[in-house]
């Protein structure tokens, strides 16, 4: 099998093929908004749903179980990966971060960001936002409840 004694080369295919632009993979969402973040007019997608405090403990599980490793638990950028070599990112508290809208921490998770890798297909979307609301609200706004400050989450 690895010897292969015929080496002509396919023929072209007599169809063309031409793919739109657009084009999603099988099963994406068509949305552009669910799909990278962006709304079709420009600017970081809003978060969809309204979640509840038993929601952000989750979200709170969430980004700990899948963004703490680098950017560590209070996202000081501090995770334990990074004295193993991960480059270490900025710190969620960095004013050019801190300010970002919601959107900003679904599209990085969505996209994945530089060379930090996408989320999409590991996280669902719901979830994604759900971790982007947790930082905003709990790591960089004073608005968390108690509660999720204090719960042990695993
Ligand atoms: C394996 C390590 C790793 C994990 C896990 C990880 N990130 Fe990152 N992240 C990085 C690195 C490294 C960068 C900076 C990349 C660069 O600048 O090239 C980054 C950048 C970011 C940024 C942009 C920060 C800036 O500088 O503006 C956001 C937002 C972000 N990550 C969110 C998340 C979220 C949300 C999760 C969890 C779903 C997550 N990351 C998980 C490594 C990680």
């Amino acid at each position: 099998m690895w010897d292969q004694p015929k080496v002509k080369a396919f023929r072209e295919s007599p169809l063309p093929l031409a793919f739109p632009e657009d084009r999603v993979a099988l099963g994406e969402n068509l949305d552009q908004a669910v799909r990278l973040g962006l709304k079709p007019e420009g600017g970081f997608a809003e978060n969809p749903y309204a979640f509840t405090e038993a929601d952000l403990l989750r979200g709170k599980a969430l980004y700990q179980s899948f963004c703490a490793i680098c950017h560590g638990v209070r996202g000081e950028g501090d995770g334990r990966a990074i004295p193993l070599g991960v480059p270490k990112p900025r710190s969620y508290h960095d004013p050019a971060v801190r300010d970002q809208p919601e959107g900003y921490f679904y599209f990085a998770a969505t996209n994945g960001f530089g060379r930090m890798l996408p989320y999409k297909s590991r996280i669902p979307e719901r979830e994604r936002w759900l971790i982007a609301h947790y930082i905003k609200r709990c790591l960089l706004s004073e608005a968390c409840p108690e509660e999720v400050v204090h719960a042990e989450v695993h």
